[in-house]
């Protein structure tokens, strides 16, 4: 690797005691003339493995690149620059990187100014960075999750050095404000509220692949969460490992519920959140979801396992009990809302005594929906050190009847949807049928429908006709053209540079001297009327200057001119609605 710069490695051992205190640092992002001049023309394409964290990293990189010049590339073949942007959480999203690095060798012997970056979770592994460079020799740079901000740089100095460059930062972690970014849908949007996991699941890999768990600052979460309410957001997620541990870290009593109710009040249509820990729900934040219509009541809630001692071996900190009894409140509460989950099944030396009592929680709580998994040793975890007597067959076997008893829950619940209708937001066209639309209730049930395309991002009401376990179908219940004429009716009315002309036309009509000019210009002109019918030349010649006077007068007077300037400021936009009436 003579042509490899080595900058920093990830040490997976210090996760754990480390204690460094966050700092918040607010970021401008300003290329370098030299990462300019070469992206122009070119083309990135990024691809994301993993979690909804990840998916919010991609969107900021975006942001990043596209600030510096490059664009979308359309394609795999034509991308310049390709950053995969990987998972570690189970041994299957690993395997799947191997495939995707190997994939771009062709774009490299094409190109060789190409770019392959490797970032995300996977990068902050002890070994892998190097070992992958060693592997793949088209790998460009290798970073981790703790320096995706410095990405314009990595790229300036690749480009200067011509030399390839691994810097996966390990330290608890910063925060980074005011970062571009690109977001991949404009109707819904991830907003992250804590960074990291303090939680140390003994099986999991993320506190050490993402940090020490850090919560944003509220005011910087309500500003980005007020802009998307602005843009036209019709749904917010707000993201963390551990949602409800938000603001622990400031020790000023600052708690997730409180950030919830704040960002519910700004009024975005649908409000989400995930994942909540079964360990820090509270009542107070039972309180919020309840009383906010615009909280969706579906609540993320993994349980991992039914069986108390694999709950304590895996560091959860709750009992079968404290779940059952928490599943309980959240239902007596609000009997409709959803509840979800994850579960892993072949935990070390699990008995099948101790896998029935996860069939039988889960018969017991009966889930709108589960993630379910094959325990997969993670390298660097305490879990991963246990050795494990349970047999791959058995393990797959579990794994099968677990996914049937999820399912008899499953479709318990949509059954029960058949023949009531739900507010569905609507995301497009359904992947395998374009002509049928497809979108998420509020409970988070996939349902599909009948319904023009135009009806994509809005909040539909869809009564399900048919249930398929796992997504519903439904028919519309409004009459598409007049709900999207009444849309447009409700956006011109909100749209500001109408507002201005309305407001300068009712300045300009209730303006006493301009009315007062109106009167003296109506009857100058009734005048000319009458002199010309009589045919006396010489008092219709001055007349009509004294008209020709009063008009100018009118026309430059300060709110006509502003009523001509809003007007044919609202010109252009006036042409594009009776275009897209066409
Ligand atoms: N912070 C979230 C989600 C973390 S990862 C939470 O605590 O719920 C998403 C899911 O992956 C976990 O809930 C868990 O079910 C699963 N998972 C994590 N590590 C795993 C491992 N080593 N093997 C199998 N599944 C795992
Ligand atoms: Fe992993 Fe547990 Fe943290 Fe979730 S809470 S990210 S499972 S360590
Ligand atoms: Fe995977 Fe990292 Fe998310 S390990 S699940 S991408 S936090």
């Amino acid at each position: 690797m003579a042509k490899t710069i080595i900058k920093h490695l990830p040490e997976m051992a210090k996760a754990r005691s480390r204690a460094d205190s966050p700092r918040t640092f607010r970021n401008d992002i300003e290329p370098s003339p030299r990462l300019k001049e070469f992206a122009k023309g070119k083309k990135y394409l990024i691809k994301t493995f993993g979690c909804q964290a990840n998916v919010r990293d991609e969107e900021i990189m975006a942001g990043m690149l596209e600030k510096a010049g490059f664009v979308k590339s359309p394609s795999e073949e034509e991308a310049n620059l390709v950053i995969i942007n990987t998972c570690a959480v189970r041994e299957n999203a690993e395997e799947k990187v191997y495939g995707e690095i190997g994939k771009f060798k062709s774009n490299a012997t094409k190109d060789p100014n190409f770019i392959l970056c490797l970032c995300g979770c996977m990068m902050q592994e002890e070994g892998v960075a190097v070992k992958l460079r060693e592997i793949y020799h088209h790998v460009s740079i290798v970073f981790g999750t703790h320096n995706i901000d410095k990405l314009l740089d990595m790229l300036d100095e690749k480009i200067a050095t011509k030399k390839s460059l691994i810097d996966v930062l390990s330290f608890s972690g910063d925060i980074v404000e005011n970062l571009p970014s690109t977001r991949l849908d404009s109707y819904k949007a991830y907003v992250n509220i804590t960074y990291g996991c303090d939680k140390f699941c003994t099986y999991c890999i993320v506190p050490y692949t993402r940090g020490r768990e850090r919560s944003r600052a509220k005011e910087d979460i309500l500003k980005e969460c007020k802009e998307l309410v602005e843009q036209g957001y019709q749904e917010i997620t707000l993201l963390g490992q551990n949602v409800n541990s938000y603001g622990k870290d400031f020790k000023n009593g600052t708690s997730f519920a409180g950030i919830l109710e704040d960002v519910a009040k700004l009024g975005v249509p649908r409000l989400r959140f995930m994942t909540s820990h079964p360990w820090d729900f509270t009542d107070e934040m039972l309180d919020v979801i309840a009383k906010y219509p615009n909280i969706m009541k579906c609540i993320h809630l993994p349980v991992q396992s039914g069986n108390d001692e694999i709950l304590r071996l895996m560091g959860r900190r709750y009992t079968r009990e404290d779940y059952l009894s928490l599943v309980k409140k959240i239902r007596e509460r609000m009997p409709e809302c959803a509840i979800t989950t994850d579960i892993i099944v072949g935990f070390p030396n699990e008995t099948e005594e101790q896998f029935l009592d996860t069939l039988s929680l889960c018969k017991e709580v009966g889930y709108d929906a589960a993630f379910t998994f094959i325990y997969s040793p993670r390298k660097g975890t305490p879990a991963a050190r246990i050795e494990d007597n349970v047999s791959p067959k058995d393990k797959h076997d579990r794994f099968n009847r677990l996914v049937k008893v999820v399912e008899e829950g499953v479709s318990s619940h949509s059954q029960k949807m058949v023949g009531k209708t739900y507010m569905v937001l609507v995301d497009g066209p359904s992947k395998k049928d374009s002509d049928v639309l497809s979108g998420y209730a509020e409970n988070g049930k996939l349902i599909h429908f009948k319904g023009p395309v135009q009806l994509k991002g809005s909040i539909v009401p869809v009564k399900v006709t048919e249930d398929r376990t796992f997504s519903m179908f439904g028919e519309l219940q409004i009459d598409p053209i007049l709900f999207l004429a009444e849309k447009l009716r409700m956006a011109m009315d909100e749209e500001p540079l109408l507002k201005n002309y309305l407001a300068a036309k009712k300045a300009a009509e209730e303006d006493a001297s301009l009315g007062k000019l109106r009167d003296e210009i109506e009857s100058a002109q009734r005048a000319m009327m009458n002199l010309a019918a009589s045919h006396e030349d010489e008092k219709f010649a001055s007349k009509r200057k004294e008209y020709l006077s009063l008009m100018k007068e009118y026309e430059s007077h300060p709110l006509i001119l502003n009523l001509t300037s809003a007007k044919e400021e609202l010109e252009p936009m006036l042409s594009l609605v009776a275009e897209a009436l066409r």
